[in-house]
């Protein structure tokens, strides 16, 4: 059994209100960070712990806070990334909606380190009722003196807000995420300026993934140190994964960072294997947004190393052969799921929350789920297979934000590796949808 750092008490009865939570340990790290600690001494900490950022890109958080400018007289804001819409994610939501409190706790000590005195944390429009959950946490962490002025007469002090979005991907991007909550439209920022510049109101700000905040507990609790000897290389620590698709167990689940990806998925203390016997045929191991892993390169990357849940294993083999670890939305292909349909729904997915500033995203995801909807449907062409790959390069890199990228690369790997499925639907039409589906729709006009 791994260690569970974050949800080791998860499953305790009543855990989610501040009385049992507090007799669990909770509100430790406070203790410890206000009032044996500098801000420094706690970002001391963090950098030693290697704890990378868990929202996606896996920034080294330790580094991004010391990025933090610091002018005389100028407010400093930590804002918390709980907008979590990634298709395939869903690890904030269970972590929010079990332990509220460990979000609290980390959104204080954090705060402490920034030198922030006003944090929020922006959580997406449909979690609505985690909003309550929230909400009720930081009243009991005010009426007991975590929250407000002079915290534990440390002449520390900190007010914290939760801030709903409208229901909008693009917002979980960190410049969308501010414009949203100075209140004007999620569209993603030029940069530089950087937020740890300017970011809420023209001020420094840190924006960090519910788990990473909820991630330095641990860290300050037990030492960088110790953090770090858990996992492997530059991926230290544990992670949650979000299991789904076709596998026994979905669910959330911890892992200490460096677990092979195969034991992953037919261990019965996480996946527990295949549903219903069938055969794995691929994995997207990091949400939506990353390269698909064929069922050939989920155990070994191309290099004849056996591939673990790290940062770099899973990337291992570059785009070529390799995938991301994301933010951890682990989704499960088995044999009869078709990979030209999957395609389009995230290309679907991605058409819809494109912001449109941007040209070749606005106009790119727009056909490129045309395109694969009219091949799923059985009217594609063989040389509209090429013409996929050639519209995701127009639009990689050519955004103002990674929302392009994200999603050129999920249609540019589907071809890379399954491309006979793509021939065979245009040769075969509407030959899969008998097969999955049991059914032929009529031919749509696009
Ligand atoms: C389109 C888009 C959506 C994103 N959505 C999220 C999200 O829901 N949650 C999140 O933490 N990061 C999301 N990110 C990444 C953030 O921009 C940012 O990198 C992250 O919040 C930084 O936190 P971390 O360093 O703790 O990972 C998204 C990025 C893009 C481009």
């Amino acid at each position: 059994m791994g260690r569970k750092l974050l949800l080791e008490h998860a499953q305790v009865e009543g855990i989610r209100s501040y009385e049992v939570y507090r007799k669990q340990g909770g509100y430790r790290s406070v203790e410890k960070a206000l009032k044996t600690m500098s801000p420094d001494g706690v970002l001391e900490e963090v950098k030693k712990s290697g704890l990378r950022g868990r929202g996606g890109a896996g920034f080294p958080t330790g580094m991004k806070w010391s990025f933090l400018a610091k002018p005389e007289g100028v407010p400093r804001y930590l804002l918390c990334n709980a907008d979590e819409s990634e298709p395939g994610t869903f690890k904030d939501r269970y972590l929010m909606e079990k332990i509220p409190h460990l979000l609290i706790e980390g959104m204080i000590v954090s705060s402490f380190a920034l030198g922030a005195n006003t944090s929020y944390i922006y959580i997406r429009g449909e979690y609505s009722w985690i909003v309550f959950i929230l909400e009720k946490a930081i009243q009991e962490a005010y009426a007991n003196g975590w929250l407000g002025k002079n915290i534990l007469g440390s002449g520390y002090d900190l007010d914290l807000y939760v801030s709903p979005g409208a229901g909008a991907y693009i917002c979980g991007e960190e410049t969308a995420l501010i414009e949203s909550l100075e209140g004007k439209r999620g569209n993603p920022r030029v940069k530089p300026p950087f937020p740890a510049v300017k970011g809420l109101w023209q001020s420094p700000t840190v924006v960090n993934n519910v788990e990473t905040i909820a991630a330095v507990v641990p860290i300050v609790n037990e030492g960088g140190d110790e953090y770090a000897k858990i996992g492997i290389g530059k991926s230290t620590g544990t992670k949650l994964i979000s299991a789904g698709g076709n596998i026994n167990r979905p669910g959330v689940y911890e892992i200490e960072l460096g677990v092979p990806v195969e034991e992953f998925i037919y261990s019965d203390e996480y996946c527990g294997g295949m549903k219903n016997g069938k055969k794995l045929k691929a994995c997207v191991p990091g949400g939506s947004s990353v390269p698909i892993l064929p069922h050939f390169l989920i155990n070994r990357t191309a290099n004849g190393e056996q591939r673990l849940m790290t940062y770099e294993s899973l990337s291992d083999g570059g785009f070529a052969t390799g995938s991301m670890l994301g933010s951890g939305g682990f989704i499960v292909y088995d044999e009869d799921q078709c990979i030209v349909r999957n395609t389009w729904n995230f290309a679907r997915f991605y058409r819809h929350e494109s912001c449109g500033q941007c040209s070749p995203c606005r106009e790119g995801t727009g056909w490129m789920e045309k395109v694969l909807w009219r091949m799923e449907n059985g009217q594609g062409k063989m040389s509209d297979i090429d013409m996929l790959v050639d519209i995701a390069k127009k639009i990689e890199g050519n955004t103002i934000c990674p929302l392009g990228d994200a999603a050129a690369w999920p249609v540019a790997a589907a071809i890379r590796h399954f491309r006979e499925e793509f021939e065979w639907h245009v040769n075969e039409p509407k030959a899969c949808m008998e097969r999955n589906y049991g059914l032929v729709r009529e031919p749509v006009a696009v």
